[in-house]
């Protein structure tokens, strides 16, 4: 019997070459074609592939960032701008005008998770936090959180008949934990001054209030690593400097209460994203609650903005790009002058 290989029609040898030949040279004139036209004749649409509004809100990015004259508003402490210009694309958002119109997450959540994880990854990897038994809580700038943090320390007054707490801080501080708690001054907490003053008070009376001892470390403006003075305050750690690019990081920071910037490790000052890692679940939910109720969560945009800048910083860390790297040469270049 014939097999069903046998029955299929016989071509002639001649023209199977000739069919491997013409294909071969369409091939060849397609990818010549393509090749030599630019993406824009390519897409045959003006390159916009499809977009419109997006292309158009690109192209006004891309010649702003073109711009030279007004430094993108680079200023601060380590601008790592060589970073995010070699990453610019991964760096970059773009958001359409009529999304994150709400307060809340579709989960009417006003922190991102995402942001929180990768917050968290970024501790570990830089080795500068014990974050895994801590609460974020986000704010506008770690500034918006020092009197969340102050309120959150101090006895609650509606069901508290303890004295207000006395807020202290060693002397040069940063101005805003003395401006912020004299300002909101109230039932719960006072600015009480330097701790100098109360260092040997402290030790013999207790039951005139708690203190809540501003320690930062590094110090703004000297740089000193500092531990509290005040035996049995309630610390609240500021480490906005506490990065690899400022100050050698011997072991991750572990206090109950710990304040974070953006501001400082990737000069996203202007953007306003702080955070405190907080141990106590209590404490925590009295600086949410207080953010909450003063702006309503930090803002969305601006948390995805860090998002994106997060995630730039881990891809590059320990690699020729390290945002830590880039931001030492930049401070040992200006202590040099
Ligand atoms: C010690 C210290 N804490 C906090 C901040 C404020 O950071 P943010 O920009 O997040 O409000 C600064 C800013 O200079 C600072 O020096």
């Amino acid at each position: 019997m014939e097999s069903a290989e046998e029955r299929r029609p016989r071509r002639p040898a001649g023209l199977g070459v000739l069919a491997l030949c013409s294909s071969l040279l369409l091939n060849v004139l397609f990818l010549a074609h393509y090749s030599f036209l630019s993406p824009s004749q390519l897409l045959g649409d003006g390159g916009s592939c499809g977009l419109s509004w997006a292309l158009q809100a690109a192209k006004e990015a891309e010649a702003l960032a073109a711009a030279d004259c007004s430094g993108h508003g680079q200023r601060g402490p380590a601008v790592p701008g060589a970073l995010l210009e070699a990453d610019a694309a991964a760096s970059a958002v773009l958001v359409p005008g009529w999304h994150r119109l709400s307060y809340a997450t579709t989960d009417g959540l006003y922190q991102s998770v995402e942001l929180e994880n990768h917050i968290r990854r970024l501790h570990r990897a830089v080795g500068n936090a014990v974050v895994d038994d801590k609460t974020l809580v986000f704010g506008a700038g770690s500034t918006r959180l020092i009197n969340a943090l102050v309120h959150a320390l101090s006895p609650d007054a509606d069901a508290d008949a303890s004295p207000p707490a006395r807020v202290v801080a060693t002397v040069p501080y940063y101005p805003p934990y003395r401006t912020q708690t004299a300002m909101f001054d109230g039932r719960e907490y006072r600015w009480e001054g330097t701790t100098a003053s109360w260092a040997n008070a402290s030790r013999n009376s207790s039951d005139d209030g708690r203190f809540v001892e501003f320690v930062t470390s590094p110090n703004n403006p000297d740089a000193l690593l500092r531990t509290p003075v005040l035996r049995g305050s309630a610390v609240i750690a500021d480490h906005a400097y506490y990065w690899p690019h400022f100050t050698h990081i011997a072991a991750p920071a572990d206090e109950d209460v710990m304040l974070f910037t953006m501001s400082k490790p990737s000069g996203h000052a202007g953007s306003r994203l702080g955070w405190a890692l907080v141990r106590d679940e209590k404490v925590a939910k009295r600086a949410y609650e207080y953010v909450q109720n003063s702006i309503m969560g930090a803002s969305r945009d601006t948390q995805l903005r860090m998002l994106g800048i997060v995630k730039v910083m881990l891809a590059n860390l320990h690699g020729k790009e390290d945002i830590f790297g880039l931001g030492h040469d930049v401070m040992r270049s200006r202590w040099r002058g």
